[in-house]
């Protein structure tokens, strides 16, 4: 019996690429010198596709020549490096990996607060650069007593809101509808929260119904004490907005994991000293991406033993 063919866009753990290939006769895409050529030759044996949030996009210029796709398995929780609208008109079934990530996401993003508030890496480069010999380092913000607002209470929100309560902070949120299983203060909009609250924290689904969610105005509403963690996508925030908040002071800083355009940074980002960047590796542990990566494929076997997807994005 011949194998099932899977194309995979991008690089994977090895786990996944193992697994994938005991199973299944796995495609390489990134390896193909002539991409079109490959995609005209093989594209219609495809039946299944392994991509990635953090590399390259499925969208109806690719499923358009992978015509006989059942399943699109994702890596990543956010999956809006998938067109699911496209591959739900044909259908295609898209998974996601969540679950298996959040705690990682939440303890990193507790990591970033308190690198951003108490500027630890700026202090790094403070003594290595020796200026230590000469002043000491100046004063940070504290995260004591402050108001936290999460934009975004889904499992991973709710995950960083358990981590703060061990901290003597409030918990604010807002999302879509007001959770009755929570004790948090609810606010309707994110304007509200974040005029309420000190930090905000931002864990929201990233795509059209979120794009610069955080603008000029809840950028104001944060105010000159206020603190920036974006650990969703860098298409929530504004991020022309946000350079121009932080230059001119409207906020005090900001912690970001994730930019508009990937893996492009703003050099005036970079240029700013208040501001602790990193390249959206919140979930990038050993263990937590071979988690990730495990589902990738266990995606992809259940589905072609008949079993149906583990799990599906609805859409
Ligand atoms: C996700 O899972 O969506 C992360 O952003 C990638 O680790």
């Amino acid at each position: 019996m011949s194998r099932t063919d899977i194309l995979m866009t991008a690089p994977m753990m090895p786990i996944v690429i193992e697994t994938l290939d005991k199973a299944v006769t796995l495609h390489r895409l990134w390896e193909q010198t002539d991409k079109e050529a490959f995609l005209k030759e093989v594209g219609p044996r495809i039946r299944g596709v392994a991509t990635s949030t953090l590399f390259g996009r499925v969208d109806a210029s690719l499923l358009d020549r992978l015509p006989n796709v059942e399943i699109v398995s994702s890596f990543g929780v956010g999956y809006d490096n998938v067109d699911a609208a496209e591959a739900a008109k044909r259908n295609i079934v898209v998974t996601n990996t969540p679950g298996v990530l959040d705690d990682e996401v939440a303890d990193f993003t507790l990591g970033l607060l308190l690198a951003t508030l108490r500027k630890i890496p700026q202090a790094d480069r403070y003594l290595r650069d020796g200026k230590w010999l000469k002043a000491s380092f100046p004063l940070s913000a504290t995260l004591r007593e402050r108001k936290v607002g999460i934009v975004g209470l889904g499992r991973i929100g709710k995950a960083i809101a358990r981590r703060l309560s061990g901290f003597d902070v409030s918990i604010a949120y807002h999302g879509r509808t007001q959770q009755d299983d929570v004790a948090y203060s609810y606010y309707p909009t994110v304007t509200g929260l974040a005029e309420a609250c000190d930090v905000l924290i931002v864990i929201t689904p990233g795509g059209a119904s979120t794009r610069h969610l955080i603008d000029t105005d809840v950028l104001k509403a944060l105010g000159p004490n206020g603190v920036l963690i974006n650990v969703a996508r860098g298409t929530v925030v504004d991020e022309q907005a946000l350079i121009h908040a932080l230059k001119s002071g409207t906020i005090l800083s900001a912690g970001l994991d994730v930019y508009e355009d990937e893996p492009r940074v703003p050099q005036e980002l970079i240029d700013l000293e208040h501001v602790v960047l990193l390249p959206h590796i919140a979930s990038a542990s050993v263990h937590t991406r071979n988690a990730m990566g495990k589902l990738v494929a266990d995606n992809l076997i259940s589905w072609f033993d008949g079993k149906g997807p583990l799990t599906p994005v609805a859409e």
